[in-house]
């Protein structure tokens, strides 16, 4: 048996309540969290303020519009948050802040609060990485252990990585380019569609014929679990300016032919990270799991094509609820209180990062920048 299948953590340790704060894209949020002594968590109270609306003219995320935005409401949602919960920061065991990666402005915002909660009320203060929220995230709503292979698609992030434990994370995959959530705005502003893009693609692929286009399925075939998905984004732009003017018959065509392409190629790099994360951990096949987490994986074609590929594999899918696998401050405060088991807080000199990869022995993708 390989060392790493019997790194299970048992999850024990003393109960813990973690103010948690996240704000490294365009979600600002603020959420109390506790974790019982038998390693269970529990959502006491999640505030989620989207700041959608704010960035739907541009097509896409406004670093600087998000950044003051998080500014703007950020204490207000905290003291709604504890409100909500019942607690005054007296109450609290730690303070929990992302710290990288994201968009810097909205990062510095997070983590600056989170350094004056700790400063004024002498909590420790604990830096976390925003993957690493998304990667614990079944831990708090299903109570599952590690180890478990995550897929992460979001619009900033797609990667897949063997979660062989709490602080012990292999990335198997990343994008070389584009994220998957970032090709589904693409697709859908170039084809005149709403943002953000994913949910107004899926909706004008359930209309439209699949078959029609031969769209690429990027990577599929090669060797190793690493997305790419410029070629594909070409590919539909060629497709658009050859059946311009477009009918609403001709979106709807690229759409599903696009979705098509988007689910085969997902479904082959997972198929492959399930063959490295087995010879990773021989965990037996009723105990495999997948997890999908980011706002992509609430695409239900996406969803089926993660169905057979678990199936096909011995795996069991495990998604989160929609409103915990998109960005959200519980799941930053529960890798807090994951971490307070394995070391003491942060100092408050800690930095954010823009860039900060989960596994630091995972080799840099300069086309892909934080993404990566
Ligand atoms: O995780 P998330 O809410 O925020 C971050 O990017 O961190 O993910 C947002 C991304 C957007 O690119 C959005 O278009 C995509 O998830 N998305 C979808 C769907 N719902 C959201 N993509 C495809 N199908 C959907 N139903
Ligand atoms: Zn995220």
């Amino acid at each position: 048996m390989v060392e790493r299948c019997n790194v299970t953590q048992s999850g024990k340790a003393s109960p813990a309540m973690v103010l948690g704060i996240e704000t490294s894209c365009d979600e600002t949020s603020a959420a109390v969290v506790t974790r019982d002594a038998s390693g269970a968590g529990h959502i006491v109270s999640n505030v989620v303020l989207s700041q959608v609306a704010e960035h739907a003219p541009y097509g896409g995320v406004v670093p600087e519009i998000a950044a003051r935005a998080h500014l703007i409401h950020l204490d207000g949602l905290v003291k709604q948050a504890m409100a909500e919960a019942g607690v005054g920061f007296d109450d609290m065991d730690a303070v929990a802040a992302t710290a990288g990666p994201g968009l810097i402005g909205g990062v510095l915002t997070g983590l600056m609060t989170a350094k004056a909660i700790a400063l004024a009320t002498g909590k420790p203060l604990y830096a976390i990485n925003h993957l690493e929220g998304h990667a614990l995230t079944p831990g708090l709503t299903e109570g599952l252990r590690p180890p478990y292979l995550m897929l992460l698609v979001s619009g900033g992030h797609t990667q897949l990585v063997s979660i062989n434990a709490v602080g012990d994370y292999t990335r198997l995959g990343t994008t070389i380019d584009d994220a998957l959530g970032e090709a589904f705005d693409k697709t859908a502003k170039l084809l005149g569609l709403g943002y953000p893009g994913g949910p107004e693609v899926e909706k004008a692929a359930a209309a439209g014929n699949a078959g029609r286009f031969d769209f690429p399925v990027p990577m599929k075939g090669r060797p190793g679990c690493n997305f790419s998905f410029s070629g594909l984004k070409t590919a539909v732009r060629q497709a658009a300016v050859a059946a311009n003017p477009l009918t609403e018959a001709d979106v709807a065509d690229i759409c599903a032919s696009f979705q098509r392409a988007v689910c085969a190629a997902v479904g082959d790099r997972v198929a492959h990270a399930m063959n490295e994360f087995c010879s990773l951990h021989r965990e037996p096949a009723g105990s495999r799991v997948l997890v999908a987490a980011g706002g992509v994986a609430a695409n239900k074609a996406l969803r089926s094509a993660l169905e057979e590929v678990c199936a096909a594999n011995d795996f069991r899918l495990s998604v989160p609820p929609v409103a915990l696998c998109t960005d959200n401050a519980a799941m930053i405060a529960w890798a807090g209180a994951e971490q307070m088991n394995l070391r003491e807080g942060d100092d408050l000199s800690v930095q954010a990062r823009a860039r900060w990869p989960l596994d630091p022995e995972a080799a840099p993708q300069p086309f892909a920048g934080v993404k990566a």
